[in-house]
């Protein structure tokens, strides 16, 4: 490629007002509600945010043939996800480089070259500009590199899951990732292959800042009161033998679950400790759906010992992974917060499958992921529903302008609550708001930043 296209950092506006002072405006156990109104601190975001540090785009089994594309964003940039004709996975900007049309208006295909529909200039899916119409209409040389599509200069993938930055000093992924990279390990080492295909989403969009959603992505202090009916029907048929998230319905942090900060932004809540290591102790867990029984009782009519084993493939795994800025995997969703403006987001669930890899017979495999369908639909539609409620409602809330903070002081000085590691996570009990005052130390870090982006463009 040729050289990169420095950008220069967004102009400054920090030091004038207090507005940009962002130590005042996030401090240790509280933030200011500008951070979630502020048209101009949501601009600085989608530079120095989704563009400064890694952020999630697609995972490879969207695309998984050569020429394949999905479009997805960058932020507010809109882009092409392509694998192209030599294997090549590459982030281009879904944007002509003659006066800037969305160049393809599809969500997925597979394609060797996009012609833009304005005036028909076509670009190879390397990006590359291969002709336009009537080139004696101009002077120049249209092999100009100038005129090839833009593309983010850093896409890198964590076993399947494409990442990207403009940020030329951003660390390798895999050091971004540092320990959290071990839970997504064991997130996907349970399964056949150690992978999974993505299907297709359950998309929601909600008027809100994105950041409502992450600070909620390691909630658990609100989960007995805003996911109350839920939990009852969880566990109206349950007996003493609570399902799903029943665990939270007591005194949540005295439970066996807790969550932990593992740096730049990163953390999970983890409710594994809750499962029975046997075969069969997450399926246990799974919250009553139609057909369950069905299903059960034919998997051991037809695998004997092993049904038990071949249904917890099909249950949710307790744990709840967040890379910040936009990127969740809870149960066996992926989940994507991605922004529309400052008060308006996308939270998009895409479910995920097993694969067949041998070890599993393929006819479980089918019955498997029409499992996974079902347990999928749970949380999505009577679950997310709440928390969407919640942050459309913490948004109103917050166009009061003279009451200001926001707090997240739960856990804050009290003594020996939150643990410090040798590698510098933190754990806290799983209502503490420790998450996320960490991941506001981080989102603090990257608005302070000058970040050295770029961007990219074939020779
Ligand atoms: S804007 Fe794309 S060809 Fe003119
Ligand atoms: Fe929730």
């Amino acid at each position: 490629m040729t050289a990169l296209e420095k950008i220069n950092a967004p102009p400054t506006r920090l030091g004038g007002t207090a507005l940009y002072d962002w130590d005042h405006l996030v401090q240790e156990d509280r933030a200011h509600r500008l951070i979630y109104t502020d048209p101009a601190i949501f601009e600085a975001e989608m530079t120095n945010i989704f563009g400064g540090t890694w952020t999630y785009l697609a995972h490879e089994s969207e695309i998984p043939n050569d020429n394949d594309f999905i479009t997805r964003r960058l932020g507010l940039r809109p882009l092409i996800i392509v694998r192209d004709s030599n294997g090549k996975i590459r982030a281009l900007y879904n944007r002509c480089t003659h006066r800037g049309t969305t160049l393809c208006r599809w969500d997925k295909g597979n394609t060797k070259s996009f012609q833009c529909p304005y005036h028909g200039w076509n670009f190879l899916n390397t990006g590359k500009l291969r002709g336009v119409p009537w080139p004696e209409g101009y002077a120049e040389d249209m092999r100009d590199p100038k005129y090839n599509i833009a593309q983010v200069p850093r896409v890198e993938s964590y076993r399947g899951f494409i990442f990207a930055t403009l940020n030329m000093d951003a660390l390798p992924l895999t050091e971004h990732l540092g320990t959290i990279a071990k839970i997504i390990d064991e997130w996907l080492d349970r399964n056949p292959g150690g992978t999974v295909a993505v299907c297709e989403a359950n998309r929601f969009r909600y008027k809100g800042n994105w950041k409502l959603a992450y600070d909620n992505s390691c909630d658990g202090y609100h989960v007995a009161y805003s996911h109350r009916s839920l939990l009852e029907t969880e566990n109206r048929f349950a007996g003493e033998n609570a399902k799903g998230m029943a665990y939270y319905r007591n005194s949540p942090d005295t439970q066996p679950m807790y969550m932990r900060y593992t740096g730049r932004g990163n953390h999970f809540k983890d409710k594994r400790p809750n499962l029975e290591k046997r075969p069969g102790g997450l399926w246990a867990l799974e919250s009553a759906h139609p057909g369950m029984e069905h299903y059960e009782a034919e998997f051991i009519r037809r695998y004997g010992d092993r049904a038990f084993a071949l249904l917890d493939l099909a249950g949710s795994e307790p744990v709840n992974i967040n890379v910040f800025p936009n990127f969740s995997l809870l149960g066996n969703h992926i989940q994507v917060f991605e922004p529309v403006g400052v008060e308006e987001t996308n939270a998009i669930w895409y479910g995920t499958m097993i694969v067949d890899d041998g070890s599993v017979p393929s006819d479980a495999v089918t019955d498997i992921n029409a499992l996974r369908m079902r347990t999928q639909e749970g949380f999505p539609n009577f679950g997310e529903v709440d928390d969407i409620a919640n942050f459309e409602q913490i948004q109103r809330g917050l166009m009061a302008p003279e009451d200001e903070w926001v707090y997240m002081n739960r856990g804050f000085g009290i003594p020996d609550r939150i643990k410090t590691h040798d590698d510098g996570s933190i754990t806290a009990p799983a209502t503490d708001e420790a998450f996320m005052r960490e991941h506001f130390k981080e989102w603090k870090r990257l608005m302070k930043a000058r970040p050295n982006l770029a961007i990219q463009r074939e020779p």
